[in-house]
């Protein structure tokens, strides 16, 4: 199907994106010249679907591969997990030269990339994402972490992966509401960046509901495209890369106030984009007939408006206990149309509020 690169300098590297490409992994490892020992990381449910898969198309090409599963699920994105796996790095006897492989969603991509980014302070990391969330945005940037119990993603770093192995075909086994969820951040970049995308979402829910082939693929490159295009741009968040948080920071409190059981991601950021949308509604900012867009794309891809079991004074505290809140003050990446946002950080506590009002039922 082909690749998407992300440009940045001695760090770049490529999305390759198509259906059977696992049947790729032990090639692309012998194109970037690893050998030898290479620890791939999975979780309990994908491991089972494709770790076997992997590892003897690796050792087929004459690595020598060894398989670590943790339980799926976000409490896995932990330090206390994180040091299992550095036991094992360490009893296998990685070096700096071996590879270590994310196989599979969000919470392995960014568990295991922590541990390639601070094992022997940094080895080879490779991403083959098998969720849509990790294809479409987890897996392509570099952002790796762990949570903490007093917040998410709390400890982690920048770490770019040496590659990113995309096998559309992974997504035919992944549960319905996981490619909701994936859907989510698609249509975030749809609302940021590329109206014609938006347009395409909005007329293809069918096929892509469906999981049509061609119709996957198409939405996997455009949503890597654009996240590297911003990525290359401003790789560390200093500026416009706050703009991928869009419906992300109500997402961030939705999530931290249901205890990260009740949302996952894909569905607090649906509903933050929501609340994002009647934000800039009330400053002003776009029409009515576009809050009636994004709710109208948000149902249609079956993914929730409104949030049960929060309160708005504790999302409002919430709000300004996250990470991404600088200098006191929560930078809100909000639309003035469908592809065009902007950032500001001035939006009153009376209007965020009249906002939550809408999306908490
Ligand atoms: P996940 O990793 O928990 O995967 C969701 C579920 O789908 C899991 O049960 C997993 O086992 C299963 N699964 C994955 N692929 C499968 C497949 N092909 N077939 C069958 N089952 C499959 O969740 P996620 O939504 O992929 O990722 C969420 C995480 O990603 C969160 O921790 C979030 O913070 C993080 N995230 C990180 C970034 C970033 O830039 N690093 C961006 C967005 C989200
Ligand atoms: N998911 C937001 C980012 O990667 O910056």
């Amino acid at each position: 199907m082909g690749d998407v690169s992300v440009n940045l300098r001695d760090i770049s590297y490529t999305i390759n994106i198509d259906s059977n490409n696992l049947d790729n992994a032990g090639q692309l490892l012998r194109q970037l010249n690893y050998q030898g020992k290479i620890l791939v990381v999975s979780d309990e449910n994908v491991g089972k679907l494709y770790g076997e898969r992997i590892i003897s198309l690796l050792k087929s090409a004459g690595l020598m591969p060894e398989l670590f599963l943790v339980q799926p699920g976000e409490e896995t994105k932990s330090l206390t997990v994180a040091e299992k796996i550095f036991a094992k790095a360490i009893t296998m006897g990685l070096d700096r030269k071996s590879p270590i492989i994310a196989l599979g969603g969000g919470v392995v991509g960014d568990l295991t990339g922590f541990i390639a980014a601070t094992y022997l302070r940094g080895v080879p990391f490779i991403q083959i994402p098998t969720s849509l969330l990790a294809q479409v945005d987890s897996s392509v940037g570099g952002k790796v972490a762990v949570n903490h119990a007093l917040g998410k993603n709390l400890i982690g770093a920048f770490y770019q992966p040496k590659a990113v192995l995309i096998d559309t075909n992974t997504l035919s086994t992944l549960p319905e509401r996981e490619l909701y969820t994936g859907l989510a951040e698609v249509i975030k970049y749809g609302l940021i960046a590329d109206s014609d995308f938006f347009k395409y979402l909005k007329h293809n829910s069918e096929a892509i509901l469906n999981r049509d082939s061609s119709a996957l693929k198409h939405i996997i490159k455009r949503s890597c495209e654009i996240k590297a295009e911003v990525v290359e741009k401003d790789e560390k968040e200093l500026s416009l890369r706050v703009i991928l948080n869009f419906g992300h920071t109500i997402a961030h409190a939705i999530e931290a106030n249901t205890g990260y059981k009740q949302y996952n991601h894909g569905e607090a950021v649906a509903i933050g984009m929501h609340g994002a949308a009647l934000i800039s509604n009330l400053l002003g900012l776009c029409s009515n007939e576009l809050v009636e867009e994004v709710r109208s794309i948000i149902s249609r891809y079956r993914l929730p408006l409104k949030a049960k079991n929060c309160t708005v004074d504790d999302i409002i505290n919430l709000l300004l206990r996250d990470k991404k809140v600088v200098g006191g003050k929560v930078h809100w990446v909000l639309l003035n149309d469908i592809g065009k946002v902007v950032v500001r950080n001035d939006v009153s506590e009376d209007i965020i509020k009249k906002a939550l009002v809408e999306i908490i039922i």
